[in-house]
């Protein structure tokens, strides 16, 4: 069984790089199930139903998101419809929406859990490593592999969280501060991890936001409304990961391509 995981995908440059990827490499990665994190993927901030229509068309299978889960109005108001467009499952249950789900692909059954870290983020969510806790009993007999999107400022909290559940879940893979980090592996044969997957988005960007929007920030201190960055070379960021027939992690590899904005520019998404 083989997992690909994209981490977020930032509007429409990284939504063109996704199907440019699966395009030209989807099939010889061989993959079963594909999980991508959607919280910036409509015009960067939150994700529309359009949007969630043309990453299910693309053939996602589970969408994460996060703190940008809310950025668009109609997210309220669709998501509840929907089981496979997750947030983050530390929100209260007066929120919208799903929180964890189960996903049966080629006779495997998945749990996708989404929680969202609370270092230098909402601290009125509840604790994700008790969340996590609450739901594992939930889903310990009826899936065969866990795997966790967490989303997370502090790479701490994230070390921390994968060595907590590190045996239940199979694996965990952090999103949201677009940067990859060269730390994947897995833990004592248990758990495939990686900080953080990295965008797909343009690279030369301040993640993703285009920059001279972001300069008055931190020239003056005012934040000016953020706009993406729409054009330039996009960087994609993704993660494979390969599970025995006992559903043990057993392969995890780190994938990274720069696409030129000439091959992207005419791909419609
Ligand atoms: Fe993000
Ligand atoms: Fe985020």
């Amino acid at each position: 069984m083989r997992l690909l995981v994209v981490g977020d995908i930032i509007g429409n440059p990284g939504r063109r790089a996704l199907k440019k990827f699966l395009e030209t490499e989807g099939k010889e990665l061989n993959y079963q199930f594909l999980v991508v994190n959607g919280e910036n993927a409509a015009g960067g901030f939150g994700i529309t139903e359009k949007v969630y229509k043309t990453l299910k068309s693309l053939g996602v299978d589970a969408i994460t998101t996060g703190n940008h889960v809310w950025d668009k109005k109609e997210t309220w108001n669709f998501i509840g419809k929907t089981k496979d467009l997750l947030r983050p499952a530390n929100y209260p249950d007066t929120v919208p929406g799903l929180g964890w789900n189960i996903f049966e692909k080629n006779g495997v059954r998945i749990a996708v859990i989404n929680l969202m870290g609370l270092t230098f983020m909402n601290p009125y969510l509840e604790n994700p490593f008790l969340t996590f806790d609450r739901i594992y009993e939930e889903v310990k007999n009826r899936s065969d592999i866990v795997v966790v999107d967490f989303h997370a400022e502090a790479t701490s909290e994230k070390n921390a969280f994968v060595l907590y559940v590190k045996g239940r879940a199979q694996l965990v893979f952090g999103t949201h501060t677009h940067i990859p980090t060269a730390d994947e592996r897995i833990i004592d044969g248990q758990t495939a991890y990686i900080t953080d997957v990295g965008m797909s988005g343009v690279l030369n960007s301040v993640i993703g936001v285009e920059f001279k929007r972001s300069l008055p920030y931190y020239l003056q201190g005012i934040k000016k409304k953020f706009y993406i960055a729409e054009k330039g070379d996009v960087v994609f960021n993704a993660l494979l990961v390969e599970f025995d027939e006992s559903f043990k992690p057993v392969k995890v590899e780190r994938i990274q391509r720069l696409y030129r904005w000439e091959e992207l520019k005419e791909i419609s998404v």
